[in-house]
């Protein structure tokens, strides 16, 4: 973020409290707070009694006696699909909807739970007659569809492991992270909807497997109906296998600690680090945000969460909060802007939508089209508007509020991380006088402090690092295979805590700032990719000899990656064709969300005299702004080339 939005973001002083009447409604009201500040443990006692089902009582809440390696709700069993399907059903909710599926072409279905529940006994029984066990790992590579959550509850119902992998990721990338994980399945399907053509997905499955000993089935779902190649040895179709199997299955209760998913996210490295959530912490404290962050009265209203199920969000408020809630939620397979820039709008008037949670980029995008297209739907159905993954600036939040939300509706902006499980910091939308472009208060349990480079807490009206003083149930329990990178990445650079990765700043209140990330993660429309990864995607080019990424800052998508490269002699001196080709690459080796915006030919990249790369001048150059201090560079005259080279580079 550049100083100037930085400091605008610190003279914002508008305030939204909440209505009389939404406050007198609400969930949760200010007690929350005192109850969790009171005996933090005993809180999460009994929310866990409150929000859940256990088979197994716990005989202890937390164990932290070998930090920082946590276990919740030691001893207590529960199975997360019985909870998030069957004992609604049992509570006399079968007829409910569970999710209402709209594909991008306009064709729907609607299931309650008691459909949910049929479809995920026989997807379990399926998954069984496979040979899968609890414990084994189980990839899962789909577009927006049903079968998606289906397939993630089947392996909770059974005790596998999922591991999903965003479908807009390549071969290449789902192979690795298989690999890691030694999944012995992958759940697919032939493909999926996006912007109004049939995208394969079956054959980026194919390379990927060819390459993974581990997988022995393929599980395909047919979605689109296209053409596949067929491995009859290997693969089965989900309605041929899953169809036939008895609508039965008994869910039996697992430990608390068990492992429930594996999802792959950035790091500083080039290797996405597998972070590991479990059963019961996990799904404990996504029911607890979803219901109180959002307000949610699963008789009455009707959710909606805009993410991937590829991303943690999708995760925790499309499958496993709302589930655990007995929420109606929507779920819809493509774009926002297909057939046209009003879809999602349709989509709100058409279930009636109650609750929205989206991302600022999406946000921003709508408010670039201007008002009109949402002015023309009747969006009256609203009352809560949800934010996440990454920050959002003031004016955004402001129209979100103004022109969605009819400048009535609370707006609760969530910070959190695919290693946090949940959302950890947020106003509660009953509670909470709201200030556009801060999420301002951990949640109640939640114990969050700003520290300066010492590991000190900074005082209000100071910035600093983000960290987590206590755990939390729906923490990473580590990271798949490497204990080591766990407590290195997270637990290192200042003892005790969890290092969050991001700045913030508290103001005179005492009230959080998120400001971005303080490491090499880039975050583009919310999607977590590191400067590294595509780096080394750059370089395994057989033309580039050195590659160095960074992100600068983007009005829409809050961050752009732009890459620096040197080519080798070989391949002369770039020019257009270059660069579209590099940019092609990028988008096989990792997927076309990693596709460079920029990528600049140069002849030298700045260095120190140790040979690290400086990207905070490249960041500079980027974001077209005066050169910071160029002293530590081995050779100084080598920005004045690299920034002459950025006019006319595409
Ligand atoms: C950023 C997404 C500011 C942050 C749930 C974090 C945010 C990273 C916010 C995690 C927010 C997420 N305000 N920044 N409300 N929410 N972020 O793992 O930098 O995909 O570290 O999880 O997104 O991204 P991840």
């Amino acid at each position: 973020m550049t100083s100037d939005a930085l400091s605008n973001l610190l003279h914002e002083d508008r305030r939204f409290p909440p209505s009389p009447e939404f406050a007198a409604q609400a969930n949760a009201d200010a007690s929350l707070y005192e109850e969790a500040k009171a005996d933090r443990l005993a809180f999460w006692d009994k929310q866990a009694r409150d929000l859940l089902s256990w088979e197994t009582e716990w005989d202890e809440v937390l164990d932290w006696s070998n930090p920082p390696f946590a276990k919740w709700f030691v001893g207590g069993r529960l199975n997360v699909a019985y909870n998030c399907v069957d004992r609604h059903v049992e509570a006399g909710h079968g007829d409910r909807v569970a999710i209402h599926w709209e594909g991008e072409p306009g064709d729907s279905r609607s299931l309650t739970y008691a459909d949910l529940q049929r479809e995920v006994c026989q997807a379990a029984n399926a998954l069984a007659a496979l040979g899968i066990q609890h414990g084994d790992r189980v990839a899962i590579y789909m577009p927006m569809i049903p079968e998606t959550a289906v397939a993630m509850l089947a392996c909770a119902r059974i005790g596998a492991i999922h591991s999903v992998v965003f479908g807009g990721f390549s071969a290449e990338a789902l192979r690795s992270r298989i690999e890691d994980a030694e999944a012995k399945l992958v759940i697919t399907a032939d493909g999926g909807y996006r912007r109004g053509k049939a995208a394969a997905l079956k054959p980026a499955v194919d390379e990927a497997v060819a390459k993974s000993p581990s997988v022995e089935k393929v599980l395909v779902v047919c979605r689109t109906e296209q053409d596949v190649e067929w491995d009859d040895s290997r693969d089965v179709w989900w309605h041929e296998l899953v169809g036939a199997q008895s609508e039965d299955h008994t869910p039996e209760a697992h430990d608390a600690e068990d492992a429930l998913f594996i999802l792959y996210t950035s790091g500083t490295t080039g290797k996405p680090k597998g972070i590991k959530h479990t059963c019961g912490g996990y799904l404990l404290q996504t029911a607890y945000t979803h219901r109180y962050v959002f307000d949610l009265k699963p008789e009455s209203d009707v959710y909606w969460c805009t993410a991937d199920v590829g991303w943690v969000t999708g995760h925790s408020y499309i499958v496993y909060g709302p589930l655990a809630n007995g929420a109606t939620q929507v779920m819809y397979e493509g774009t926002p802007d297909f057939p046209e820039p009003g879809r999602w709008w349709d989509v709100v008037e058409k279930y009636g939508v109650t609750i929205l949670y989206t991302a600022p980029t999406a946000i921003r995008t709508f408010m670039k089209q201007g008002d009109e297209i949402p002015g023309r739907r009747n969006l009256s159905s609203l009352r809560v508007l949800g934010s996440v993954g990454e920050p959002i600036n003031p004016e955004a939040w402001i129209w979100y509020r103004r022109v969605i939300g009819a400048d009535r509706t609370p707006v609760v902006d969530t910070w959190w991380q695919t290693e946090t499980g949940a959302i950890m910091i947020s106003p509660l939308p009953g509670v909470t006088s709201a200030k556009p472009g801060s999420a301002q208060t951990p949640l109640p349990g939640i114990v969050a402090q700003v520290v300066n480079e010492a590991g000190e807490e900074v005082p209000d009206g100071h910035g600093g690092y983000l960290v987590l003083t206590e755990p939390w149930p729906s923490m990473l329990r580590t990271i798949w295979g490497d204990d080591e990178r766990f407590i290195d990445t997270y637990w290192s650079r200042f003892e005790d805590r969890y290092f969050a990765g991001d700045g913030a700043k508290k103001d005179e209140d005492g009230d959080i700032w998120l400001l971005g990330r303080v490491d090499d993660v880039m975050n583009v429309s919310g999607h977590r990719i590191s400067t590294t990864e595509v780096e080394s995607a750059l370089v395994s080019h057989p033309k580039v000899a050195e590659a160095a990424v960074v992100g600068a800052s983007d009005p829409t998508t809050g961050q752009g990656i732009v890459a620096f490269v040197i080519l080798r002699a070989a391949a002369g001196d770039g020019g257009a064709d270059v660069v579209q080709e590099l940019r092609n690459h990028v988008a096989k080796e990792i997927g076309p969300i990693a596709k460079p915006r920029q990528i600049m030919v140069v002849a030298e990249l700045p260095k120190t005299r140790s040979g690290k790369i400086m990207r905070r001048l490249l960041r500079d150059v980027a974001e077209n702004r005066e050169l910071g201090d160029v002293q530590t560079l081995a050779d100084p005259t080598v920005m004045n080339l690299i920034s002459k080279g950025m006019s006319g580079s595409s």
